[in-house]
């Protein structure tokens, strides 16, 4: 299974495919320009401490869209409706995991604050720019941090909360998501629940703050008691 990650050269999308490289899991990094996605590559091979990943690559978004069975969305808000348009014609038949927080900070404003999205949510707006496609929007990944990400010698301490309107792909985008050494993937419903999750980013984003750190995480607990 192909994993393009969209937007990867960013510090999320980075984390996400050092993570998944990692563990052998085959990733493309898109970008807007390809040789940006190739730096990428070679940021992570040092990181690592490996050369030529055989399972990582970097490519323009629209190539490592071609390529994907499984896309993540890893762009800001601002660059959200940019980027799917210019994959929108190779995104038929996938999955496309959001991992967008619609923060104030995206038009001048605070990290610390959520921005009001005319659709609901950042997920819902994919949905609404992919109309008439044949593709399948889950939300996920919008409260990890990008620094436990980074942080690969280690296990990463959260739960991720996961939304979407088809059970077949969000239970796909859960496996994806459980890959992630110390992370349980939570079925939080239909895709309008992510309403409700991407307005936690900002609070633990208050919560690094406040705490001078950069690892804040939330875990759901209770969910096998009876
Ligand atoms: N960082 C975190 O800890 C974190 C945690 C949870 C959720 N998220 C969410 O994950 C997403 C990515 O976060 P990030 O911190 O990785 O973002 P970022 O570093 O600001 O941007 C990610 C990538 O998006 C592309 N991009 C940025 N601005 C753009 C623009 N105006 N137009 C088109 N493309 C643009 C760039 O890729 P190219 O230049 O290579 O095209 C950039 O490397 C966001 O929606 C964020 O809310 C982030």
């Amino acid at each position: 299974m192909k994993i393009a990650i969209i937007g990867g050269t960013g510090d999320q999308g980075l984390g996400l495919a050092m993570r998944y490289a990692k563990i052998g899991e085959d990733v493309v990094i898109g970008s807007r320009k390809a040789e940006k996605a190739e730096n990428a590559v070679s940021e992570i091979e040092n990181l690592l401490g490996q050369t030529n990943i055989k399972n990582l690559e970097g490519l323009s978004n629209p190539d490592a869209a071609v390529l994907a069975d499984i896309i993540i969305l890893t762009v800001p808000l601002q660059a959200q409706k940019a980027t799917l348009d210019s994959i929108k014609d190779y995104v038929d038949g996938k999955i496309i995991i959001d991992a967008t927080a619609p923060l104030s900070s995206n038009i001048g404003g605070s990290p610390i604050e959520f921005i009001e999205v005319w659709e609901g949510s950042a997920a819902e707006r994919t949905v609404a720019i992919l109309k008439g496609k044949n593709v399948d929007i889950v939300s996920a990944y919008s409260n990890i941090s990008s620094s436990s990400l980074m942080n690969h010698e280690e296990d990463i301490d959260c739960d991720c909360l996961v939304c979407g309107d088809n059970n077949e792909a969000k239970l796909k985008a859960m496996e994806l998501v459980n890959l992630l050494p110390g992370v349980n993937a939570i079925d939080c419903g239909p895709l309008s629940r992510t309403r409700i999750v991407e307005k936690i980013t900002p609070l633990l984003i208050g919560l690094n703050i406040k705490n001078k750190t950069h690892y804040a995480g939330i875990r759901i607990t209770g969910l096998d008691k009876k």
